[in-house]
Parts: structure tokens; sequence; C-alpha cells
């Protein structure tokens, strides 16, 4: 019988470990009820003890989300145990994930601790999780670099106090595809109570081998995989979950016929939405979900693919919900025709937000003529990004050529209150930043900076994605309008407003 591959979707808490792609706990939601809707059967909304926003957020996604398996994140100490239970409570599906590393560079230089004395915790720490929640989930950080018969003992020890999936990490991502295998055959051939757990798998992205990794461990028989959205993830981030859930699908001659539950006509949808809120741009020649994952360029591949789609592409771009931005609305469309379409495309507003981001359409369609989906889906993304946006642009104005020194004037409101500030800078934009500072009092760096048109068109919306340095934190923050300068004021001052509501 052809078999499940579970799907564990850890974009909110592993995703989340990128640097610059923190999420506040309203945009954690709208990223679950996404990925409920794509079907995924578990999501890790996050770590509860790191701080009361990721407790905050985790209790948020237990108490919304009613068909996938709700995880919280604990290391093996009561008080990070409790934090996850608590967190957990309203959960209809809660599960527990527990992770102590096994490798002897990690019991040398982390923990200064003897095997044995890891073996006892692992054990301690699984008996007191298991009485708070039917479903345990333990993860040896650092299996891969883990001696093997210490790793076989701990995963059998952790079985046997009632751990019911047993993860792999690659946490440093240092496999290759043929270990991965190897690793996973071992351990089943090793462990004598394995058959009583799932082997997952958990792969890091940093040699480039997080998605062949993750197969090659399938193909050995774990049958969860650990991924996120875009990949995104701690330094060069995890398992792409497009990626594995389309290779099981696209060749399932090659897997068995194994398959996933994935909605995959939502992968689109869901990459858009974590790449809008994170501010992590997708590449352009991103696999799947990429801009240019289903163009063709040359001339022999566009006729050969108009005779028959199946000469150039492997998969079909409906498959993955790829499909042409639709002409939708005007400046004359009104509040019902505009909170249908945001249904359709997936979006869950409150009263509130669907007023502010009502109040921004309207601004953009006075500007630009034809709104599309992808226009839609930017200018609420914008209005939900931050809830309530401490500092607020009221005007600006730039004065900026080849033979003038740019100069810019930004006035901003602040509970109520219009407060102003004029610098000059290199270019208009960096006038604008400066002048912004000084109204703020930040003493922000800008480490990058990305401007790309939402459609085409020269009314197109401009979309700015940077990331600033402020205060030792990298944050992201993105804006848009068709006032370039504006959307870059606008990316600006999403930063701040993300660093001051922390
Ligand atoms: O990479 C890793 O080891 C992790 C664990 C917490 C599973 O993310
Ligand atoms: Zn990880």
């Amino acid at each position: 019988m052809p078999e499940k591959i579970i799907i564990f979707d850890t974009t909110l808490r592993d995703g989340e470990q990128a640097p610059g792609a923190s999420l506040t706990s309203q945009q954690k939601l709208e990223i679950a009820f996404q990925l409920e809707k794509l079907g995924v059967d578990v999501i890790e909304a996050g770590f509860p003890i790191a701080s009361p926003d990721d407790s905050r957020a985790v209790s948020m996604v237990a108490k919304n989300i009613k068909n996938s398996v709700i995880c919280g994140l604990a290391r093996c100490l009561k008080q990070d145990i409790d934090a996850a239970h608590a967190a957990l409570k309203n959960a209809k599906h809660p599960r527990i994930h527990l992770f102590l590393a096994t490798s002897k560079i990690h019991l040398q230089y982390k923990f200064k601790k003897a095997e044995d004395e890891i073996l006892e915790i692992a054990k301690y720490a699984t008996k007191m999780a298991r009485k708070l929640c039917a479903d345990i989930e333990f993860s040896p950080e650092d299996a891969t670099r883990s001696e093997r018969d210490f790793l076989f003992r701990v995963i059998e020890a952790v079985i046997n106090e009632g751990a019911r999936t047993i993860n792999i990490p690659d946490t440093t991502g240092y496999s290759y595809p043929q270990e991965a295998f190897s690793l996973i055959t071992d351990i089943r051939n090793n462990v004598p109570n394995i058959h009583k757990a799932v082997i997952a798998t958990h792969c890091h992205d940093d040699l480039g081998m997080a998605v062949a990794n993750s197969l090659s461990a399938v193909l050995a028989g774990a049958r969860q995989v650990h991924c996120t959205i875009n990949g995104i993830g701690e330094r060069a981030g995890n398992a792409a979950l497009e990626e594995i859930v389309m290779a099981i699908k696209t060749r399932k001659d090659a897997f068995n016929g194994l398959f996933t539950q994935i909605n995959t006509k939502e992968l689109f949808r869901t990459s858009r939405l974590v790449s809008n809120l994170t501010d992590f741009i997708v590449p352009w020649n991103k696999a799947i979900v990429g801009k240019n994952a289903f163009r063709h360029e040359s001339g022999i591949h566009q006729d050969a693919v108009l005779k028959k789609r199946i000469t150039y592409e492997i998969m079909d771009p409906k498959d993955v919900g790829i499909a042409e931005s639709q002409l939708v609305l005007g400046k004359h469309s009104g509040r019902h025709a505009f909170k249908d379409r945001l249904k359709t495309l997936g979006f869950h507003l409150s009263d509130e937000q669907l007023e502010k981001a009502f109040i921004r359409f309207k601004e953009v369609a006075d500007k630009k003529k034809d709104i599309f989906d992808d226009d839609l889906r930017t200018i609420v993304q914008d209005e939900i990004s931050v809830i309530k946006p401490i500092w607020q642009l009221s005007s600006f104005e730039v004065n900026s050529g080849t033979k003038v020194k740019p100069q810019a004037t930004v006035c901003l409101l602040k509970k109520g209150k219009d407060c102003c500030g004029t610098s000059s800078g290199d270019g208009p934009v960096d006038a604008c930043f400066k002048a912004i500072d000084k109204v703020t009092a930040y003493k922000a760096r800008l480490e990058d900076f990305r401007l790309e048109a939402v459609t085409s068109g020269k009314d197109a919306l401009g979309q700015v994605s940077l990331k600033l340095r402020i205060k030792d934190k990298i944050i992201g923050g993105r804006g848009s309008s068709t006032d370039i300068i504006e959307a870059a004021i606008r990316a600006y001052l999403d930063a701040v407003n993300k660093l001051e509501s922390k």
C-alpha cells in the first residue's frame, strides 16, 4: 500500500529564526490559516519559552486551527515543557517537540556533560512531557554528527518513555544524500523499538542539499518531513516544502507511490503570503514558486510548449496555483467586491483591518487604473503587517535632481501629532530615511534594499523590501505605492513600527 508522507511545517518556528524574518502573532496566525488550507499535517507554531510573543503566537494558533496538529518546541527542561504545555492548552491536536543535542561537539562545548547524563535528561524530559501531552516528538539535535551507537541508545530510551515521532535533524546542513539514506537505514536496523515511532527528517541547507537529503531520508523509510515555505530558516534555511511536495508528486515512480495530502494548488499563494509577511523575496529562479519557474524564453521552447506543454514542462503551473494575475477591480469597485475578492484570495481580516485595507485600496485605485490580484495581495499585506502602527506617514516632500543635493522633509503622525524632519542625503531615498531618523530618534542602518514592480505596466505598484539594523537587531520592512519614494518610506516605517511593537 502506498504510504502517506506527513508534512511537518516549521515556517513559524525554524523559518522565523531566519535573521530578519520576525513575525507578529497576528501575522503568524494569518500564515497558520493558510497552512491549514494548504493541508499541512503538523504546524510547528513556535518556541513558547523563547519570548512572551512566541508563547502568545502558539496559543493563538492553537486556539484557531482545528485540522492540523499544533506543535510547540521545548528544550528538555521543566520550564520549557510547562510553557509549551500552557501555550498548547486550547489545541485540538497538541504536540510537544523536545530537542536535546547528542553530538560529541555539543556535549563537550555546549553542555559540558557526559553521554550518560544526556541520556538521563532525555528520558526524564520525555517522561515529564508525556504526562502532559499524548503526542511527543523527540529530536536528537545535531543527529547527523552524533556517534551512531549513542544516537541509537537515546532514540530507544525516549521511545520507551513515550515519544512517538523521532526526528533526525541535520542541524548544521552537513550531510549528503547517501549519508542521509544510510543514517535512516541504520536507525531502522539498530533501534529495537523503532517500529513504535514515525521517523522524521529535518534538514538545513548549508551545503544546498536540504531537499535532496530529506528525499533520501524518505526513500530510506522516513515518513515525516520537516520543511518550511520557500525554504526559509536558520542561516541558509530549511528544506523547502513546495519542492519536497512537488518532487514526491511529480516523481511518484521514483517514490514508490508515496503521497502527501497537500493541496498543491495552494502552494503559490502560500509562498507569496510568507514572502510578503517575512519580507523575504522569492528569487525569480526559485524552483516551483519563482516568477521564472514556468516561463519559457527561448523561441524553440516557446514554440514546443505551445504545441505540447509537456515538451518542456514536467509540472502543470495550474497544479501549484500559478495563474495569470487577473484584472479584478478598479476605482469604482465597492466594499462588497473588494471584500469578496479578498475572501477568494484567502485572507481572514477583522472589520478594522478590512476598513484600513479598503481605504488604502481606494488611494491606490485613484492613481492606478487596473488593480490585479497581486496588487490586492500587496495592499492588504501592507495593511495587516503591523496591527497598530506607532508611526504613520502623514506627508513628504523631496527635492532632487542632477544638479541639486537631494533634500527631503518627511512628516509622521504619532498619537495624532504631526512631527516633521528635514535632511539632505546621497539620493532622495537616503534623504527621506535620514529625515525619518530625525523624527523617530532611531539610528537605523540600511542593510538591504530591493525594489520590484508588483505587476507590469508603467503605473505598476512598486514594492520595496528592506532590512534595517537597529540596536543589534535586523528587522525587515515592506511597503508599496505607485510612487517608489513613498514605497521606500512605507517600508522603512514598517520596519521601525515592527521594532516598536515588539
Ligand atoms: O535544526 C535543528 O536541529 C532544529 C531542532 C530544534 C529540531 O531545529
Ligand atoms: Zn532546524
